[in-house]
């Protein structure tokens, strides 16, 4: 499935189905996301596989007061200050990676009616990863390990998990590295120790119904050029 707009699927059966329907929703619903269908997926996910078993992973859900609060300050901190994120954010990429990039940023602000060259709306849209675009429920995921590249790949591991189980519930979900860029505000909200490194977080709701943006479906290399068998 490779096409540029789909339609909004409800519920996966298959694995299968949950990485093909699976894209990053930027519109969602207001229903609340029943208690019982978040500990499935969290749950669940927590079977993820770690370096020796090590689990480096916390996950801190926040819907309701809270979640409104949280955003509330996160927009703030975002309006006021430079990210100042534990992780190190990537600073230079590949040059066919480059391009994916500016064509993902073309992309998404042409299916939000955004004019490139339109800073304020830009910038506007960009505020909007630290309201959880509007998802009921936010997902912060922290780790005290030390942040080597095995961390990062089991932090990975897990972070997929939860996303196909989401699509298995009928959910919708956008992980954003931008809820990692303030992390005393999270820590200050969730009264966790230094040692709690926040390292990124994830919207999560049921998709809104007739959103263009969600529709849109990020392409991707073909396999002939990424597989290669011996
Ligand atoms: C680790 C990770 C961090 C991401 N952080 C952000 C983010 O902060 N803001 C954002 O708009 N998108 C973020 N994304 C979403 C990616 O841009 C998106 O997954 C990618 O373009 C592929 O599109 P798809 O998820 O719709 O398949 C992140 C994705 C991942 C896996």
């Amino acid at each position: 499935m490779n096409e540029e707009l789909i339609p909004i699927h409800e519920v996966a059966n298959t694995v299968s189905e949950a990485i093909e329907t699976r894209h990053s929703i930027r519109e969602y619903e207001q229903t609340p996301i029943p208690e019982e269908v978040l500990q499935r997926i969290f749950a669940k996910a927590l079977r993820s596989p770690s370096w020796k078993n090590s689990q480096p992973w916390k996950v801190h859900i926040l819907s309701g007061e809270k979640r409104k609060e949280l955003a509330e300050s996160l927009t703030n901190a975002a309006k006021t200050s430079n990210p100042i994120p534990e992780t190190n954010w990537p600073e230079s990429y590949p040059s066919d990676a480059k391009k994916r990039m500016f064509d993902l940023g073309m992309k998404i602000y042409g299916v939000a009616g955004i004019d490139r060259k339109d800073k304020e709306a830009r910038d506007q849209f960009m505020l909007r990863n630290f309201s959880f675009f509007g998802a009921p429920t936010a997902v912060f995921i922290t780790s005290k390990f030390d942040l080597n590249f095995f961390v990062g790949i089991d932090l990975g591991c897990f972070l997929q998990s939860v996303l196909l189980l989401a699509r298995e519930e009928g959910l919708g979900t956008f992980p954003q590295a931008a809820l990692g860029a303030f992390p005393d505000v999270v820590r200050n909200a969730l009264n966790l120790p230094k040692e709690e490194k926040v390292i990124m977080g994830l919207s999560i709701g049921y998709p809104k119904a007739n959103s263009e943006l969600n529709r849109y479906h990020t392409p991707r290399e073909g396999a002939d050029d990424l597989i290669r068998f011996y």
